[in-house]
């Protein structure tokens, strides 16, 4: 058996993970703290670790890794700006799954962006409580409204689709557009100056850290909707809060959050909230918050535990994996496509 010890794990994980694993010679070891360089100890003994998006994966964590002689990493998301994967290089093989239901994501960002506008939030709040009044509850057509897609990838394509379905105008940003697409690409300046609804789906990295920050939120298109179900930190929070209470920005619908890594999917209801920020986001009535929860669907916890397997199973065969990550260079895609040696 290969044994692999789950950090940050919930029961959502438990149950299509363990009979996955077991069908596959994979024993997994579920622990529920997160990977950080105080719970590193408890990987001593395995063949690898399994981490998510909140597990601190840096130089220190990966050094402690190395010396505990764990030689994979395995991660059960797409997104893996949490993992220093240039100091892994030569330490620890980093895998990851790159899709595993673009569906669920973009559904959950069209939903978000549904029941803000429509403030579906209030009135089903108010109903519950026998309040049948309409006041403030004025919503906008999304038929003929300009949405900003920005990342054309996988979840930002399935967006566009959806989006194409209520018969909205969509423009888009990528820094390596698909031209086969039939997109209408357009600059982020011109996508940030033109669009009623802006939506992110790229990847967190040093180029997009804030790429929505205080200088961009004055050139937007007041009113506007912002919905982000990629990674928190493309947005400058407090330059966000800002731009709501200045009224530019109409609503926003965040699945993310910059500083969530210690305050989501845990129940923090019985706690006094620390984050004055996410404390006053959430009690702005056109801000609506979801707990990172765009990629919980039943499809997709399903395709995460059979591809997480997969490459756990691969790599020990192998030695290699096509989730692999590109060490050398900090890439993905380009690299794993061309390479066909092992990484190191
Ligand atoms: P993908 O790799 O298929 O697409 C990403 C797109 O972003 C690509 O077209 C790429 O060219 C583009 N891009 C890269 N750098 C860019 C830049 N500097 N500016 C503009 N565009 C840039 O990824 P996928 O599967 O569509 O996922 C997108 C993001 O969604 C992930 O990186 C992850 O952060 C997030 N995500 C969130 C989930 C959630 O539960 N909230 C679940 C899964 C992913």
């Amino acid at each position: 058996m290969i044994k692999i010890a789950v950090f940050d794990s919930k029961q959502y994980d438990v149950e299509p993970m363990g009979p996955c694993g077991e069908a596959r010679g994979v024993e997994f070891k579920f622990f529920e703290p997160k990977l950080t360089s105080d719970t590193v100890g408890l990987a001593a003994g395995y063949d690898g670790v399994c981490v998510f998006v909140n597990d601190t994966v840096d130089a220190r964590v990966l050094d402690m890794l190395t010396e505990q002689n764990i030689r994979l990493l395995a991660l059960r998301c797409a997104g893996y700006n949490n993992v220093d994967v240039k100091h892994a290089y030569g330490r620890v093989h980093v895998v990851h799954v790159p899709a595993y239901s673009p569906y669920a994501v973009a559904e959950h960002a069209m939903a978000m962006l549904l029941t803000s506008v429509r403030r579906i939030h209030k009135a089903y709040a108010r109903t519950r409580d026998f309040n049948f009044s309409l006041s403030g509850l004025t919503g906008f057509d999304m038929h003929g409204k300009t949405v900003g897609v920005v990342g054309t990838g996988r979840i930002g394509r399935v967006f566009i689709d959806i989006c194409r379905g209520f018969g909205m105008n969509v423009i888009a940003y990528d820094k390596f557009p698909a031209h086969d697409a039939n997109i209408d690409y357009v600059t982020l300046d011109e996508l940030y100056a033109r669009s009623d609804i802006i939506s992110f789906h790229c990847p967190l990295t040093d180029e997009t850290y804030h790429m929505l920050n205080r200088d961009s939120i004055k050139t937007l298109k007041r009113g506007v909707v912002i919905v982000n179900t990629s990674r928190g930190a493309l947005i400058d929070a407090e330059a966000l809060l800002d731009g709501i209470k200045a009224r530019v920005i109409g609503a926003a619908c965040l699945d993310v959050y910059e500083e969530e890594s210690d305050i989501f999917f845990e129940d923090n209801s019985g706690h006094i909230m620390d984050d004055d920020t996410l404390a006053r986001l959430l009690s702005m009535p056109n801000v609506l918050v979801t707990s990172h929860q765009a990629f919980l669907t039943r499809e997709a916890l399903h395709n995460i535990a059979e591809c997480t397997v997969d490459n756990i199973v691969t790599f020990f065969e192998r030695g290699t994996c096509d989730n692999e990550l590109c060490y050398r260079c900090g890439k993905t895609d380009t690299c794993r496509a061309q390479r066909i040696e092992k990484c190191f």
